[in-house]
């Protein structure tokens, strides 16, 4: 061999090893900038709630912020949308929700493969839902709720946080369960939503008890069902859809977080760590229990147990929305 193609050869073998000593570096001393957080629904929402609440005990943990980027729109696929085309070097990161598992389904131009798109951080919480209404809304139980949705067909008004979002899919089993025909209109997170719910502009939601337990408590809104199995604690008047005869009712929000796909297992397990830690904190425990919800158990909040979640997840919805893709 020349000693042009050996110094050529050697020049490469350094640059090699420098590239791979430098993404080991980056991986030992992550983080060593602030890390954005993408919430794909507008603030003020349910999803943003619970998504300030662990950026800032994570942040104290990691020693570094983590700065909420709220991206609504599409029930959430468009900042899903983004993050999975983010680098994936542990600076971007998505916490959202069961939404996550039904985009593939919902939307056919998806700018991502549902299966491919992310790494996993660990599953946070899972919110109950609430069927409520304005606080002028004449029925006052679900059964005559129901009778008065039927009666009013298109001329009721449901507000959600679009396609694939939470309060979409409660809205979509609660339909195919009555057979109403509310009009269904779309934000850009159940925030804004709530907004014209509490003003009497639109007539009924389906969203998570994160966004509404207070409305409920205040008499701003009218609450009609819990949408798990159980009586939500905090709300122990309100009965379950089950209860209130619209069988095989039961739905809650589980919250998660993922980074772009390729994103290095040890960066995730520091995130995860953070994660676990921020969930042990008095202020969050304390916080998401007047609002009706918990953390997770520890071991939930890990990158295998959020990949289990993600993978049933998808398969099960993939099978309940069969059919309902977006045009
Ligand atoms: C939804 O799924 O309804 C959204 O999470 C609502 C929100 O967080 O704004």
């Amino acid at each position: 061999m020349s000693l042009a193609s050996r110094m050529l050869t050697m020049a490469a073998g350094l640059l090699g090893a420098s590239v791979i000593t430098g993404a080991a570096t980056a991986q030992v001393n992550y983080p060593d900038k602030p890390i954005m957080m993408i919430v794909p629904a507008a603030a003020g929402g349910p999803s943003d709630t619970v998504a300030r609440l662990v950026a800032e005990a994570m942040s104290a943990e990691l020693g570094q912020r983590i700065v909420i980027e709220n991206a609504g729109g599409a029930g959430g696929s468009i900042g899903a949308a983004r993050v999975a085309k983010s680098a994936p070097d542990g600076y971007t990161l998505l916490l959202y929700h069961i939404g996550v598992a039904t985009f593939g389904a919902l939307y056919p131009n998806l700018p991502y493969k549902q299966d491919e798109a992310f790494d996993s951080v660990g599953l946070v919480t899972e919110v109950p839902l609430t069927l409520v209404g304005r606080k002028g809304l004449p029925p006052e139980d679900v059964s005559a709720l129901l009778a008065w949705l039927k009666g009013k067909g298109a001329g009721a008004t449901f507000g959600t946080a679009g396609v694939g979002a939470v309060s979409d899919l409660c809205g979509r089993l609660l339909i195919d369960a009555t057979g109403i025909k509310p009009t269904v209109i779309p934000y850009k997170g159940t925030g804004p939503a709530m907004n014209d719910l509490v003003a009497g502009q639109i007539d009924f939601m389906c969203d998570q008890t994160t966004n509404t337990t207070n409305h409920i408590k205040s008499g701003g809104i009218k609450p009609y069902a819990a949408t798990t199995r159980n009586r939500i604690a905090v709300l122990p008047q309100i009965p379950t859809l089950l209860e209130s005869g619209v069988p095989g009712f039961d739905l809650s929000a589980w919250h998660a977080i993922w980074t772009p796909k390729g994103t290095p297992a040890q960066i995730r397990e520091k995130l995860s760590g953070a994660l676990q830690k921020a969930l042990t904190d008095p202020k969050v425990i304390e916080r998401f229990g007047t609002l009706g919800t918990a953390p997770v158990a520890a071991q939930m909040a890990t990158p295998a147990a959020l990949d289990d979640r993600f993978k049933s997840e998808t398969a099960r919805w993939s099978k309940l929305l069969a059919g309902a893709a977006q045009k």
